[in-house]
């Protein structure tokens, strides 16, 4: 038995110092319930009364020794594991930090918001209305007769006969004129859709903000004010406007306006096209009819609109000269605003 004991011994120590020993699995086979050493320890009923406290005291001693080895061997395992760790993770302080990533506002937004703020900041506030609308509004209320060239198929996206995708920002007009009576100083900022190809200057989804005053003695010298001040905080203190009569049916006296170059204040140059000038807008006087369409007494209340493009505002404002790169997303594009 004492030198089954040293067997065990031997046996159980060089699994233990062996290169990838499972020391659980070690101490299970010698030490555990179904043991080894546990097996010999059982069979001591069969020593005479003088060799059992011997070889009793001779197995304790082996499992004692066991027990050491395979705590000592665990403790360096787990030592030479941390080394092998710390030396595989070890940080260079001074390499340049992982870049980060910051998004940004997208150049239309920033323009449409700056749009917003001048007129916030002269008393409007933002009227909203759908994407998908009625011929009744973005139409007929807006005195755009049947046979009118804009209703034609090959300019608007119509979904039935009577429902279509807004192709311009107005019908908020009528919409606002039906829920809220005068006085009324609103702006309408949003899509609108035109069946047009996309080239460097169109697509068939663009942005417009609307503008409507409604009140008692509301006057072009209004319109001209307000617009002279808003194209003043957006392109410079020395800007100047330039009023060329036109026609649009809800409006009477009607107006395209340009702004002189704010890049070369009238001289002419690449951005202007050599004009001097650069167009942002059209406006007018709110037709009586469509006053009338709306419920509101044009014998009583007079107002002016202006609708313009935040397209072509942005472009000229940031020098973009395709229009495609405001919509395919190129972040070196992007991340110059
Ligand atoms: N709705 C016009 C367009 O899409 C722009 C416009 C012109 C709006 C004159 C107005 C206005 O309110 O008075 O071309």
């Amino acid at each position: 038995m004492k030198e089954k004991l040293q067997l065990i011994k031997s046996e159980a120590l060089s699994a233990i110092a062996a290169d990838n020993a499972d020391l659980e699995q070690i101490r299970i086979k010698y030490l555990g319930k179904k043991g080894e050493l546990t097996a010999v320890l059982r069979g001591m009923g069969a020593l005479s009364p003088e060799e059992r406290p011997i070889v009793g005291q001779i197995a304790n001693e082996v499992r004692a020794q066991i027990e050491e080895a395979i705590a000592e061997r665990s403790a360096l395992l787990k030592q030479l594991e941390l080394e092998k760790k710390l030396a595989e993770e070890k940080i260079d302080v001074t390499m340049p930090a992982a870049e980060m990533k910051v998004g940004m506002l997208h150049p239309l937004t920033k323009v449409q918001r700056t749009i917003e703020e001048i007129f916030i900041g002269m008393g409007f506030s933002i009227a909203e209305g759908p994407e998908v609308e009625l011929d009744y509004y973005n139409f007929q209320a807006l005195n755009i007769p049947e046979n009118h060239p804009a209703r034609d198929t090959q300019d608007t996206f119509y979904i039935t006969d009577n429902i279509l995708l807004r192709s311009q920002t107005s019908p908020v007009q009528v919409r606002t004129m039906e829920k809220q009576k005068p006085p009324i100083r609103v702006i309408s900022p949003g899509r609108v859709y035109r069946s047009d190809a996309v080239d460097a200057t169109h697509s068939p989804l663009f942005h417009q903000v609307e503008g409507l005053v409604v009140d008692k003695g509301v006057t072009m010298g209004d319109l001209k004010g307000m617009l002279e001040t808003f194209a003043k905080t957006l392109f410079g203190e020395n800007t100047r406007l330039r009023f060329r009569p036109h026609h649009f049916p809800f409006t009477e006296p009607s107006a395209e306006v340009d702004v002189s170059c704010f890049v070369c204040g009238g001289e002419g140059c690449r951005v202007c096209k050599n004009e001097g000038w650069i167009e942002i807008l059209g406006a007018g006087m709110v037709h009586p009819f469509v006053l009338s369409n709306c419920g509101i007494d044009p014998e009583e209340y007079s107002g002016f609109a202006f609708g313009m493009g935040v397209e072509r505002i942005a472009m000229k404002y940031y020098g973009i000269d395709d229009m495609r790169h405001l919509y395919e997303n190129d972040v070196r594009f992007l991340e110059q605003f």
